[in-house]
């Protein structure tokens, strides 16, 4: 006889049905699981095996087949051990089959039996919903799932012993509350800036638009500061904008204690970010920075130091307000509408355009200008201007004065006296002279 459990497998914030298997039929004694699973799947025999003898039950010496089904969606994550094992116990009669089909189960088994947090609790339960299922969850993430219908069955028990009683009727498990993060911390108001009349004006018709923004000034300006206030002066949360960011930062893991928060995000990678932090994607796919950020605020200051190709990648999720990641298995896709705020200095020492740095400069070195200038992107993200080549700032592009030429044994040379013992594979050819005009 098969016993069945479903799961879910996500894909981008959608949670796709999977059906759990359960064979125990006889031949040599083996635990196999087969439906394309990954490695953290595939390690969950040993976690099953062990949960269940905390439990007080044991395997039994025959052939266990698992199969996750449809066998060609990719099952990547850890809570797949929870579906498995209450499977597993309703093949062996420890718990009721007929019961466990009602719901849709997901949550990590640690080896004492106990059941562990997973992400995307909240997708999951929104799954489960639509399918017209009740949830099994771990009892961390039983608040999260609550927020998904208030009339839904959810059982959000601490361990396998507890569950197992419940469905006994020894030990009813009581439906746990939605609940919200209590945001202690109090957020940087823009108030507490002095002067800066037009930055902050512009700061305030960027958020009452949700317009994109490039602050250019000088180190100390208060580029940073002003962007981190930002967040103080945005509206709430609609409950359904409230719901598009949970399930992002759900199925991120981000959600603290099973609590959602109404705050806006606010996301700040660091200008060393890689492509698959800012933009999304990796081995398992996961949302970026840009989805983490989805109808919020992501703040890349120092915009230059970000590496070309990934501002370039940030082009298709800020047009088309989706990232879209795909793989040669599978396609992914995460919403990441944002409000792009960045900052930077004008050129590399920062005080170009001041009078004082720019007299006296002689010639502008190129490498010394902008790099990564934000004209060469054309999604419009300038303030009030379009790209077009600006002239390169002379203020950081001084001619360095010159060290003195040294000897080979290391002594200074004197003025015109010719270095004669050099070696002639040391010192590069000259360059050619450039042809005479006529
Ligand atoms: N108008 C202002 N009102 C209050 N404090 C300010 C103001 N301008 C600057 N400051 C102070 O100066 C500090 C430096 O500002 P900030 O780091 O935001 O400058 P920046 O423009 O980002 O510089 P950099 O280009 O070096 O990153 C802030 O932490 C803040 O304390
Ligand atoms: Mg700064």
């Amino acid at each position: 006889m098969v016993s069945r459990v479903t799961t879910v497998a996500f894909q981008g914030i959608e949670a796709q049905p999977v059906d759990v298997q359960v064979q125990i039929g006889p031949g040599q004694v083996a635990f196999t699981i087969v439906g394309l699973p990954d490695k953290a799947v595939g390690e969950s025999r040993e976690r099953v095996r062990s949960a269940l003898i905390a439990s007080g039950l044991s395997l039994p010496a025959k052939r266990v087949t698992v199969n996750l089904a449809p066998a060609d969606l990719p099952k990547e994550g850890s809570h797949f051990d929870l579906p498995i094992a209450l499977a597993l116990m309703a093949a062996m009669g420890a718990l009721p089959a007929a019961e466990l089909e009602r719901y849709v189960v997901l949550g990590e088994l640690a080896l004492d039996g106990t059941i562990s947090a997973v992400a995307g609790v909240l997708p999951a339960a929104i799954g489960a919903n639509t399918l017209a299922r009740c949830l099994i969850c771990p009892a961390p993430c039983g608040p999260e799932a609550a927020w998904a219908d208030p009339e839904m069955e959810i059982l959000a028990p601490v361990s396998l012993i507890q569950l197992a009683n419940h469905f006994k009727g020894t030990q009813i498990l009581s439906r746990p509350q939605p609940k919200l993060s209590a945001n202690p911390s109090v957020l940087p108001d823009l108030s507490e800036v002095r002067g800066q009349e037009s930055a902050k004006r512009a700061l305030e018709i960027a958020a009452a638009g949700g317009h994109n923004l490039l602050m250019i000034g000088p180190p100390g300006a208060g580029k940073s500061m002003l962007a981190t206030r930002l967040p103080s002066i945005l509206p709430p949360l609609s409950p359904r904008e409230l719901l598009e960011v949970s399930m992002i930062a759900s199925i991120a893991g981000e959600l603290a204690d099973g609590k959602l928060s109404e705050r806006r995000p606010f996301r700040a990678p660091h200008h060393s970010a890689s492509m698959a932090a800012l933009v999304g994607g990796g081995i398992r796919a996961r949302p970026g920075e840009v989805s983490l950020a989805h109808n919020g605020v992501l703040f890349l200051d120092e915009l230059p130091e970000f590496q070309p190709q990934v501002l370039d990648g940030l082009r298709q999720p800020l047009e088309s307000g989706e990232t879209v990641i795909v793989r040669a298995n599978h396609r992914t896709s995460y919403p990441s509408r944002v409000q792009l705020i960045a900052a930077m200095n004008p050129c590399r020492c920062g005080h170009a355009g001041e009078p004082a740095m720019s007299a006296g400069a002689a010639s502008a070195a190129p490498q010394n200008t902008r790099r990564a200038c934000p004209a060469r992107c054309s999604t419009g993200w300038t303030f009030g201007s379009r790209c077009r080549p600006s002239p390169p700032p002379t203020c950081c592009a001084r001619p360095r004065p010159k060290a003195p030429p040294r000897s080979p044994s290391g002594s200074p040379v004197p003025a015109g006296a010719r270095p004669s013992a050099t070696p002639r594979s040391a010192s590069p050819p000259a360059p050619m002279p450039p042809p005479a005009p006529g």
